[in-house]
């Protein structure tokens, strides 16, 4: 036996429902990946780089060819100019981004402040690196910052805020206004941020994703993560980058590369060619999305869940409270069994869950499954 670091934590909720699912050969609207193809091209460019023995380590910081893309992508959709050598680092996977990023930054008895409900990876990585999770609830009704409640929970102890926008769970998107509290806060407190910008162009009803990087003093201070997996539908390729600049970049290669040391080769030189052949594709994806998102909520009206259309992200809250009083964990497992749709609950992201009845909906799923997932939602 060992003591273990992470005693409170056992199998993801993801990990959970998807098991489920598939034992109840269930529709599985739990997980956040898409259940169709990634482009043709980007799928060719990867059998082309490894038949063409394109197999063994990268560059420790990411192929330079998908770097220099990296920088053009950056400056085309957020009009920023970043240094490929010295401000990018591709990383297996966001979440290995804010591992390191986290690794690098807080130290034995730092706080971290993080917004419930929030993604599950944050707090282990924040305990690991011997630091406090401070967990501020976003508001209940809408899942906004309440920046007096951050204001009011900063100590001298307090090294960094973990943001996420667009959120998971709930799609909320910030705003201009946030990203200028934020600035403030972050030069007044002297803290660092990560920025987990993974769902960046998945923005819907004609929104502008703002990015931390457009902030320059904000720019300054911050770890910001995204992620190909979702861009590009290939979660399974692991695959994405953090923007910082040099001083932070560096302690971050520092962690990445006793981490894992690098990104898979043949995976970033495919992106690197299907970036430069089709630049426009992630400008797509809005609309894509939000037809589908439109085609879920649509087809749900004819049943009893509340919701509001999310502004961003490809998952969707269902407020079941007019149907059940049930907590949602047993709820969602309930469901799955019962009548084949598995969800996952958000009391999971939180520290204290508020009273709320929310069950959260992935649409990245073809046509005919979100169809046959609203059948069997409406006849509960
Ligand atoms: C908010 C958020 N951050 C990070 C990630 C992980 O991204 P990656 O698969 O690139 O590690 C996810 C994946 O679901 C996510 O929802």
């Amino acid at each position: 036996m060992i003591d273990s670091k992470l005693p409170t934590t056992g199998t993801t909720i993801f990990s959970q429902m998807s098991a489920l699912a598939s034992e109840h050969q269930a529709l599985n609207l739990s997980q956040g990946f898409p259940d169709f193809g990634a482009p043709p091209a980007l799928l060719e460019a990867m059998m082309r780089h490894v038949k063409a023995g394109h197999n063994q380590y990268a560059p420790m910081a990411g192929v330079v060819d998908l770097r220099q893309q990296i920088a053009a992508h950056l400056q085309r959709y957020r009009e920023v100019d970043c240094d490929p050598d010295g401000e990018i680092t591709v990383v297996p996977g966001a979440t290995e981004g804010i591992f390191c990023a986290v690794m690098a930054s807080v130290s034995q008895g730092d706080e971290v402040l993080v917004f419930d409900p929030c993604y599950d990876s944050y707090e282990p990585a924040i305990t690991l690196a011997g630091g406090r999770t401070i967990h501020i609830p976003l508001t209940v009704q809408d899942f906004a910052i309440d920046w007096q409640r951050v204001e009011d929970v900063i100590t001298p102890r307090t090294r960094m805020v973990i943001i996420n926008s667009p959120h998971n769970p709930s799609g909320a998107a910030l705003e201009s206004a946030d990203l200028e509290h934020l600035e403030s806060l972050v030069e007044r407190h002297n803290l660092h941020v990560v920025s987990d910008e993974v769902y960046e162009h998945l923005v819907f009803d004609n929104r502008d994703h703002h990015s931390v990087l457009q902030y320059p003093a904000l720019r300054q201070r911050s770890f910001v993560m995204f992620s190909f997996g979702k861009t590009f539908s290939v979660t399974g390729w692991k695959t994405g980058y953090c923007v910082a600049p040099p001083a932070l970049t560096t302690e971050l290669r520092k962690v990445h590369q006793f981490v894992c040391f690098v990104a898979n080769t043949p995976v970033q030189m495919a992106i690197a060619d299907f970036m430069a052949a089709e630049p426009n594709y992630p400008a797509t994806l809005s609309a894509f999305y939000q037809r589908k998102r439109d085609l879920f909520c649509s087809a749900l009206k004819a049943s009893r869940f509340k919701f509001t259309p999310s502004p961003g992200t490809y998952f969707q809250l269902l407020d079941y409270s007019a149907l059940s009083s049930a907590a949602d964990t047993q709820l969602a497992k309930n469901w799955t069994r019962e009548h084949g749709v598995a969800a996952i609950p958000i009391s999971v992201f939180y520290q204290h869950p508020p009273q709320q009845h929310y069950l959260r909906f992935c649409f990245a799923k073809s046509d005919t499954v979100l169809l046959n997932a609203t059948e069997r939602l409406c006849r509960i």
